[in-house]
């Protein structure tokens, strides 16, 4: 068999970085000459393209592994050949020891690896066994660009760019400085080739992505240094053809006032905004690193409601960090009473290994932490739902993205993020639409076509 007629699968967890690299992967792979499969079933290729931010996201990588390996076994007695890579950051972690423990296991390679994959694939056709953790983001990056303007075919209406990837924040709790390296930011130009490809494939929603997206400060050829807000304000500029801008996931202290400008300024960048604190305890958010403290969030928050009123504010919280007392999650929870959020997500903490909150001797128990986030989350989910009400009666836009559960039902966006239900045409996929809100739930909206 040739490369002509192989189909791949990839399988993609975590965060939205993953989603924009396993696509990535797919336009990589179709130029090789394989199909992508909707399922593992009847792939020659699968690739898990891995989580390693909590235990539970590694863990699951290790239990599908056990079930692709039956099925590279049952293939073999067919004469059918399955090859399984791990992609992603649990292979950027765990490198060859993935393979020790799962030695069905063909390839692995980290985050930084996975623009070589035509080249890893031919050196796993000659080698039992393909490891490449390697560091070299900029290449990735150069490799990427090269090939964008050919590779993108139709990525649907909304599309994600990433701008900037790594983190040097290093936060006591998280695994991302060491599985995405450093902080690095894609210069302008790459950028703005990689927005003319996807202005041409008629997206009209860019999501700019990074680990600290709003800590971008990529150069361009003449050495000048852009910022997020001024990449923003660039973009309105001279790509009219893009009617939605989003950004995410930013840090506290990078949230400068040209990014708060760019809220109050341009109608195109949504009145969204993912700002993760954690916790609401100052002792806490010092044992995390996360080198702010509670109320300088809190004047943060004012400041991005003056320029924006109608922002939707969304956030991540770790309940249970090593060391937390009862009054520090009350402090979390005073926080989210405080700024009251349109969303969030929350966690209990999960010790990762090589991190320094991983072995503190503090570790607070399991049933605690659940406890915490079982009251945690109510509060939230009944701000969810308040904010959800609120747009009851309301007018907006909505762009269609996907297929509802029920027949003649499409489901969009709000531009605060929500997820909209409209009964609509099939035709209407991928329109911007004009809806007016008539009921509202804890995880959606819904409403009629005006
Ligand atoms: N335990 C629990 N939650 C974590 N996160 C990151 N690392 C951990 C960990 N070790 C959460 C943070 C982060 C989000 C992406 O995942 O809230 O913002
Ligand atoms: Fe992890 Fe902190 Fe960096 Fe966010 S800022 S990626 S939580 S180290």
């Amino acid at each position: 068999m040739t490369d002509q007629n192989r189909k791949a699968f990839i399988k993609s967890y975590g965060c939205q970085m993953n989603v924009y690299d396993a696509e990535r992967m797919g336009e990589a792979l179709n130029a090789e000459g394989y199909d992508l499969s909707d399922s593992p079933e009847d792939a020659d290729l699968v690739i898990l393209n891995t989580c390693h931010i909590r235990e539970k996201a590694s863990e699951k990588v290790y239990s599908e592994l056990g079930r692709l390996k039956k099925q590279k076994e049952a293939g073999k007695e067919k004469g059918k050949e399955l090859k399984i890579a791990v992609a992603g950051c649990v292979a950027q972690a765990e490198g060859k020891e993935i393979i020790a423990r799962q030695p069905a296991v063909d390839m692995v390679f980290g985050p930084q690896s996975y623009h070589k994959l035509p080249e890893l694939l031919k050196q796993s056709n000659n080698t039992k066994h393909v490891v490449d953790t390697e560091f070299p983001v900029e290449d990735k990056f150069a490799a990427l660009t090269k090939r964008a303007p050919k590779a993108i075919k139709q990525r649907g209406k909304t599309a994600f760019l990433t701008v900037q990837e790594g983190c040097d924040k290093f936060c006591t709790f998280c695994v991302v400085p060491y599985t995405r390296g450093a902080e690095f930011s894609r210069p302008f130009e790459q950028i703005m080739s990689e927005a003319e490809a996807l202005a041409n494939a008629e997206v009209i929603e860019v999501t700019l992505l990074g680990q600290n997206v709003n800590a971008y400060h990529g150069l361009d050829k003449n050495g000048k240094e852009w910022g997020l807000g001024d990449l923003l304000f660039h973009l309105a500029e001279t790509r009219p053809e893009f009617k939605r801008l989003r950004y995410t996931t930013s840090h506290p202290r990078d949230m400068d006032q040209r990014l708060l400008d760019a809220h109050r300024d341009i109608p195109e960048v949504m009145p969204y905004l993912h700002l993760p604190i954690q916790s609401g305890s100052n002792t806490i958010l010092k044992a995390m690193n996360r080198q702010h403290e509670r109320d300088d969030y809190l004047r943060l928050m004012d400041k991005i409601r003056d320029a924006q009123p109608d922002i939707a504010l969304s956030g991540d919280f770790i309940v249970g960090f090593p060391g937390e007392t009862d009054q520090d999650f009350e402090d979390t929870m005073d926080i989210i009473r405080r700024v009251t959020y349109a969303q969030a997500y929350s966690f209990k903490y999960s010790p990762r290994p090589g991190t320094p909150a991983a072995d503190k001797a503090t570790q607070v128990p399991e049933d605690v932490k659940s406890q915490r986030l079982t009251e945690l989350q109510a509060l939230l989910n009944e701000q969810q739902i308040q904010f959800n009400r609120s747009k009851i009666g309301q007018e907006m836009d909505v762009l269609l993205e996907r297929f509802g559960k029920k027949e003649g039902q499409l489901v969009g966006r709000s531009p605060w993020l929500q997820a909209v239900y409209v009964d609509a045409a099939p035709e209407q996929m991928g329109q911007m639409v004009r809806v007016k809100i008539t009921t509202a739930g804890a995880n959606s909206i819904s409403g009629d076509i005006i």
